[in-house]
């Protein structure tokens, strides 16, 4: 009765939570199990970002649903976003579920899971859903914990929560609440402990990084509460690179820009979502820069590291997108050179201001743009990665490749991934790898043997 399937949709700090979740649970002796089928216990941990997000869980949700039917004592449990947006909406649509926990209260999953499972072994009332939603201070400090014993080369922190922007196509401030961040010395805690075993690269999570701790810690010596967690973690022996997900153009200040020629860890690579490069749609969203202040931060950012590699988010088909905005998108884009993006298509979210606006621009144009723009990163991601083959990238080694006898996975700092043949001691290991092929997603190449003089 205690194996626990846990699927994540959406997001790294989604993923994030999850691992939290995996290790409460663990913790309280369920044992978390890799295929649904073996489970006893499915947990959903979900998104609301884009209906789409929504609608799989949902499909997904009544899928088990009919195995609930059957088996009466099956638990079936929506985590997360859309639990938060949704609340108990959803147990009109799927009346089978046992467990809705919002985005503060993944830490409240195991109490939840004894008190239903004790309840259906008789040992209490007849359960009724459970449906936890309410804000809870402090819950940001529970995202804190990771597998013992367990190496992860690569791993995610979680250093915040909440969102104080207003962008108007967004959700999230509803699903993940106002921001609060944990103490630094909470994550440079966290992160040694990583260290110790055997971690060498994080990436920094919260909803708009740029923002950590902006009311909780002072500026120091004229220095961000962000930049300042940077430094420390930066002094973290052990540590080789650090990454962080993601921040705000308009929080983006010079401390920050200046950190990437300061702090050796800190890798040369930054998703700064953009979302348009049409000013009146910026504003329509209510983001607060141009397109022109972007590109100024994007040339501050190559003037200190001219090799950084840029992501950004991009919104197609946002209300009232007309074909003169999606132009001045395409051209951003371009002046920008991203490496790589995430372009999403408009999709109304109840309760947002946009939602209020017209959803005018037609599907099949939604379509037509999202594939322009993916075409053109597909270019420029395909002549960035041709510009590293015949160099030495010192490449982090996370593990075998998915295909390919005795092949190994890693990345460049610029967060590119690279295949080579290599042996499970490289693992973890900083190793450089000459490039000799690439395609739009990934590099190949060899361990570059190192001479000793
Ligand atoms: N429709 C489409 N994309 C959205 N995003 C956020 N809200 C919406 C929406 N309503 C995208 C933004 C954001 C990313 C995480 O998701 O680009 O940066």
């Amino acid at each position: 009765m205690n194996r626990v399937y846990i699927k994540t949709y959406g997001c790294q700090m989604n993923e994030r939570d999850s691992e939290q979740v995996a290790v409460d649970l663990r913790n309280r002796g369920y044992s978390i199990v890799p295929h649904e089928d073996e489970a006893d216990i499915v947990l959903l941990n979900t998104c609301s970002v884009r209906d789409q997000a929504e609608q799989k869980a949902i499909g997904k949700a009544g899928h088990l649903a009919v195995r609930k039917r059957k088996d009466p004592n099956f638990v079936l449990g929506i985590l997360g976003c859309m639990a938060q947006n949704r609340g108990s909406e959803l147990l009109d649509r799927l009346p089978d579920l046992d467990l809705v926990a919002g985005t503060q209260k993944f830490h409240r999953v195991p109490d939840h899971l004894d008190n239903l499972i004790a309840s259906m072994n008789g040992q209490g009332p007849r359960p009724s859903s459970i449906i936890d939603l309410e804000e809870e201070a402090g819950s940001q400090n529970t995202i804190n914990a990771h597998k013992p014993g367990e190496r992860q080369v690569s791993a995610f922190v979680s250093i915040m929560q909440g969102c104080n922007m207003k962008c108007t196509f967004c959700i999230v401030p509803k699903t993940r609440g106002p921001e609060r961040a944990r103490p630094i010395d909470d994550i440079v805690a966290e992160v040694e402990e990583l260290v110790a075993n055997g971690t060498r690269e994080v990436t920094l999570l919260g909803q708009i990084v740029s923002s950590y701790g902006r009311r909780e810690i002072p500026f120091a010596d004229k220095k961000s509460p962000f930049v300042q967690l940077l430094e420390r973690l930066n002094a973290v022996e052990g540590l080789e690179r650090i990454r962080f997900t993601s921040p705000h153009p308009r929080g983006f200040k010079d401390d920050l820009v200046q950190a990437y020629g300061e702090l050796s860890k800190l890798c040369e690579y930054v998703h700064l979502p953009v979302q348009s490069g049409s000013d009146s749609i910026l504003k329509a969203m209510n983001r607060p820069y141009t397109s022109g202040r972007y590109m100024e931060l994007i040339n501050d950012l190559r003037a200190v590291q001219p090799d950084i590699h840029i992501s950004t988010d991009i919104i197609v088909g946002f209300p009232g997108e007309s074909e003169e905005d999606f132009q001045l998108t395409c051209d951003l884009f371009k002046e920008a050179a991203f490496d790589m993006a995430f372009i999403f298509k408009y999709s109304p979210r109840s309760g947002t201001p946009a939602a209020e606006l017209e959803d005018n621009v037609p599907q099949s144009v939604k379509d037509d743009r999202n594939q322009v723009l993916l075409r053109l990163l597909e270019q420029q991601s395909l002549r960035r990665n041709n510009s590293l083959v015949g160099t030495v990238q010192e490449i982090l080694v996370e593990g075998p490749a998915r295909k390919g006898e005795g092949m190994y996975m890693g990345r460049t700092r610029g967060f590119r991934k690279v295949i080579f043949p290599g042996s499970e001691r490289l693992v973890g290991e900083l190793v450089p790898v000459r490039i000799d092929e690439s395609s739009v997603t990934t590099l190949k190449g060899q361990l570059e043997i190192v001479g000793v003089a």
